[in-house]
């Protein structure tokens, strides 16, 4: 499209035609006025009325109180008719006589623009791609974006000219996502000569830059800088805790192990196998420390859930812990699986809320091999029914829906718990090993069978293969 066509087709329809007798002629635009009184109350916001011809848009706005208004058309012609209907009026709004595919806009000017139209002219991509990137430009972020173009079943020509139609979803489409689709409205426009012209507006909320892309509602579990460095740190927290609880400054073991239910962790202690760790300074949880195949390990009682789990491994690798693992009951998924038997996570469904601080949005985080496959390998020699591979992780076991179960069985899950994804997530994103087994108690829809986790010698038995499957993975992790 030629800018001087533009223009020349324009005011030669605005020099031999009355405002009145043009097809899109309205006494008053109602919907256009009702969008913009819900967009914005603020009597003082800069709204942009984008080809606004002849209409009596400017003239309604004035008379509710609106005192920053432009205009802006590509006919210096009717911007003058206008402006000669509304005399005195007319000086305190800003007039542009100027195409709008080419007009130089100042960034963030605008608190709501307004088209009914004009962008339905746009049948060049080239030219729509301008005027998106005006309006992206111009428009503030939390203001609106208006645009009424001819609807599905509306004409195929305005004024002599092909137009494109709407339904919403294409026209909010053209747009993409950072206008968000706040609503749309159907109007049946009655043309000075007594036809019907189907009109479709649709009603954007502009989004911060920084939510563009999401989708619709935009829930900020899904929006996180996960590149950005936190504010907050296990540094700072554990330097508080060293000196508010004076503790010992020995080193922490290489190997730690978060006992998620805390039964183990109390056997253990009451048998004098573990006792408390005094070096370790965190102000919510206690750590024991017991000897494992030669091996000093710390285990920590009762971190249950991903974001328990997370805080108290953040710790712990602040600490300098080569090796978490993370030990914990859990649910049976798939059918097939003995109970009570042992899965070696490999994958979890991020079904939970902590792996979103750590990673991207995706369905699952990993472990890797060189982490599960030590520690698969030691768990069968000790004799243990063990499965390597997928577990869902949900942050509320009491809305496990048979549904959900199905399907996640589909997708391979072996068992439900509450903190793999969360560690893996973290494990990644900071660079820390993390391993999840699950001894796998019980099937979740429960069909008359008692909760099963083994015995507590046999916990023990666990703890001592995962310390000799630890010091391999650190071995390795040392010839590295
Ligand atoms: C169908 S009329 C609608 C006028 C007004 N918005 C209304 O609803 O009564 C289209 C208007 O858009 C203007 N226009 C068309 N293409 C334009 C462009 N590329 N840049 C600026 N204005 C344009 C025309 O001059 C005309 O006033």
């Amino acid at each position: 499209m030629v800018w001087m066509n533009v223009e020349a087709h324009w005011e030669a329809v605005y020099g031999a035609k009355r405002f009145d007798q043009v097809s899109w002629f309205r006494p008053h635009l109602e919907t256009s006025i009702a969008l913009i009184e819900r967009a914005t109350q603020d009597r003082s916001a800069r709204i942009i009325d984008v080809g606004g011809g002849e209409s009596t848009l400017v003239d309604d706005l004035i008379a509710l109180g609106y005192r920053n208004l432009t205009v802006l058309d590509v006919s210096q012609t009717a911007l003058r008719v206008t402006q000669e209907r509304l005399g005195e009026r007319a000086n305190h709004v800003e007039w542009i006589a100027a195409d709008i595919t080419t007009v130089n806009f100042p960034s963030a000017a605008y608190d709501v623009w307004h088209d009914r139209a004009v962008f339905h002219f746009l049948t060049d991509p080239d030219d729509r791609a301008a005027y998106i990137d005006r309006v992206t430009k111009c428009v503030k972020p939390g203001g609106h974006v208006i645009i009424g173009t001819f609807g599905v079943g509306g004409p195929l020509k305005c004024s002599g000219l092909y137009v494109r139609r709407y339904d919403s979803e294409s026209l909010h489409g053209e747009f993409g996502k950072r206008f968000r689709l706040m609503d749309s409205v159907t109007e049946l426009h009655e043309t000075p000569f007594g036809t019907t012209q189907r009109f479709l507006y649709c009603f954007c909320l502009v989004e911060e830059w920084k939510n563009a892309g999401r989708s619709s509602v935009v829930a900020p579990i899904l929006d996180h800088p996960v590149e950005e460095a936190s504010a907050f740190t296990a540094e700072a927290l554990m330097s508080d805790a060293r000196q508010l609880k004076k503790t010992g400054t020995e080193a922490l073991p290489s190997i730690c192990f978060l006992d998620f239910d805390g039964d183990l962790t109390d056997w253990l202690v009451e048998r004098g196998i573990a006792r408390p760790f005094d070096s370790w300074a965190c102000f919510h949880t206690t750590m024991f420390w017991l000897d494992l195949e030669g091996v000093r390990c710390g285990i920590v009682a009762r971190t249950i859930g991903g974001p328990f789990a997370v805080l108290i491994a953040e710790q712990l690798r602040t600490a300098g812990v080569s090796l978490i693992v993370g030990l914990t009951s859990a649910g049976r998924v798939a059918p097939e699986l003995p109970l009570p038997g042992l899965v070696v996570a490999s994958a979890a469904i991020r079904d939970e809320g902590t792996s979103y601080h750590y990673l991207r949005p995706q369905e699952e985080a990993t472990c890797p091999s060189d982490v599960t496959e030590p520690i698969a390998r030691e768990l069968r020699d000790s004799g243990f029914a063990v499965r390597t591979g997928k577990v869902w992780t949900t942050d509320a076991p009491y809305r496990e829906t048979s549904g959900q179960l199905q399907k996640w069985a589909e997708e391979g899950a072996l068992a439900v718990e509450m903190q793999a994804a969360s560690l893996f997530a973290f494990g990644r994103a900071q660079g820390a090993k993390v391993a999840v087994v699950a001894r796998v108690s019980n099937a979740v829809d429960h069909d008359g069978q008692q909760f099963d986790t083994g015995s507590n010698d046999e916990g023990l038995m666990i703890l001592q293969a995962l310390a000799r499957a630890g010091l391999s993975i650190l071995q390795l992790r040392t010839q590295d």
